[in-house]
Order: C-alpha cells, then sequence, then structure tokens
C-alpha cells in the first residue's frame, strides 16, 4: 500500500496493458465528447442521464425473468469505483464498525476501509467463493451489515464464485438483513466464462453494485458507478440496510 516511484511497475495494480485497450474507439469517443454540450456543462449530481442508462441497461440484460431490472435512476455515475469503495464504506458501516471482506482482497479496498475508520473482519474466501456457514457466523459474530467481496475475477485470486455459491451468499445477505457490495473491477475481462454480477439476481436493494470502466475503457477516463436498487418508498442503501434494527 505504499506509494511508488513513476519510474517503477507495481505489480499489484489491475490494470491490462495498453495494447489491449480498444485505442482508436476511445480517440474517437474522446474526440465527440470535446465537440459536445457536455465537455463544458456542469453534469447532474448523479451522472449523466446517458451513462446512468447505459449502467442500468447492461444490469439489465443479465436479470432473469421475474426479477426487477434496475431503472438508471437508481445508478450514480463515479469517477472510478475507488472512490464509491470509500463512499460506501463510511456511509453503510462508518467509524469502528465491522465490515466483513472476502480474504485475500483488493489493497485499494483494505485502504478505504482503514482511511474510513472501518474495522475489517475477513472472511476466508476459496476457488468458488466463501463458505455460506462461515460467512453467516461471521455476520452473526461481528455485528458487521456489510460484506465487501468480488464474485467474478477476485482481485488477487482471479477466482470467480459457482452458480450455486451466489445463490447460498445471496440467502445468508438477506437473512442477516445485511447488504453484499459487489465490486464487478474486471466484468469485461472474462474470456470463457461469463461474469454474471450476482447483482442480477437482486431486486430488493441487498446488493450495492459497483461497476468500472477505467480496466477496460482507459485508466485516465475514470467512468464507474454504483447501482443500488429499492423498492421505492422502502428502506435502501441510501437510509440503512432493509432489516437494521436501530
Ligand atoms: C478489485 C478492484 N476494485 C476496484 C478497483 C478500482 O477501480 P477504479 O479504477 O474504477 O477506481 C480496482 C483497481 O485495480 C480493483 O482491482
Amino acid at each position: 500500500m505504499r506509494n511508488v516511484a513513476n519510474d517503477a511497475i507495481s505489480f499489484h495494480s489491475g490494470y491490462p496493458d495498453r495494447e489491449l485497450l480498444p485505442e482508436r474507439l476511445v480517440r474517437a469517443a474522446l474526440a465527440r465528447a470535446a465537440r459536445g454540450g457536455a465537455a463544458l456543462s456542469r453534469p447532474p449530481a448523479a451522472g449523466l442521464p446517458e451513462l446512468q442508462s447505459w449502467f442500468a441497461h447492461e444490469l439489465g440484460a443479465s436479470t432473469p425473468a421475474g426479477t426487477t431490472p434496475p431503472n438508471p435512476s437508481d445508478v450514480v455515475v463515479l469517477p472510478g469505483s475507488q472512490s464509491g469503495l470509500s463512499s460506501i464504506f463510511s456511509a453503510l458501516a462508518g467509524r469502528g464498525q465491522p465490515l466483513l471482506m472476502e480474504s485475500p482482497s483488493y489493497w485499494g479496498a483494505i485502504l478505504a476501509a482503514g482511511q474510513g475508520g472501518v474495522r475489517i473482519v475477513p472472511v476466508p474466501s476459496g476457488p468458488v467463493g466463501p463458505d455460506p456457514a462461515e460467512l453467516a457466523r461471521a455476520f452473526d459474530e461481528s455485528g458487521a451489515r456489510l460484506f465487501y467481496a468480488q464474485p467474478n475475477y477476485a482481485n488477487p485470486t482471479g477466482a470467480q464464485w459457482s452458480a450455486e455459491r451466489r445463490e447460498q451468499v445471496l440467502d445468508v445477505v438477506r437473512a442477516k438483513g445485511a447488504f453484499l457490495v459487489e465490486d464487478d473491477w474486471a466484468h469485461d475481462f472474462g474470456i470463457t466464462s461469463d461474469p454474471v454480477p450476482v447483482a442480477s439476481r437482486d431486486d430488493s436493494g441487498h446488493v450495492v453494485y459497483l461497476r468500472s470502466l477505467t480496466k477496460s475503457v482507459s485508466p485516465s477516463i475514470r467512468v464507474a458507478a454504483v447501482i443500488a436498487r429499492g423498492r421505492r418508498g422502502s428502506a435502501s442503501w441510501r437510509t440503512g440496510p432493509p432489516n437494521r434494527c436501530t
């Protein structure tokens, strides 16, 4: 977690080589954006409506029948997901409060929790995800109401949760009246597998979904989003966990 000199290559960075980025498309999009009105106007606080729609549509496309897809208004556009991690940990856990974290985990998430004074409680995870019984026990013993995890292509292990494990973890999170903070940082990196977000199976506000484009567009164009669904008028991530007893 130390700063590195500008001429050093830090192996903990998750950014792909520049040759793998869609350079021509990015340059063309930047030129178009520079000519457009948005380049010089103040965007709405939740982000450009077109971006909100794009993120909502992407998650909606993997939402199964019977589950309500997200609305564009459920999306807040962020300057990279790192800033989202800090805000979510501070807003939903807070200083001195416990946060369950899949272990091993992303150094930036550990840093974000540390900066907010949030107490990390590690939950061991394996090639197909964390053990649901162990997760349930960790919720009970710590009193935590937040579980940070990367179900697809986890940094640093590359693990991907099995379909069965996704359902089991979601069941535990719902039963505990808690939130899963799903960090979908490498969504576009799938080669032989499909990165279906856990968030696509939840329309009850128990998954706070973070989707970043910085790895697949350009590290200097920081665009990410947090998507959190909650039925209108019911408790949601903006006000606290659904079954919180405070
Ligand atoms: C797991 C994970 N989450 C979040 C981030 C931060 O992404 P962003 O570039 O959107 O801030 C990274 C960056 O490497 C990451 O590896």
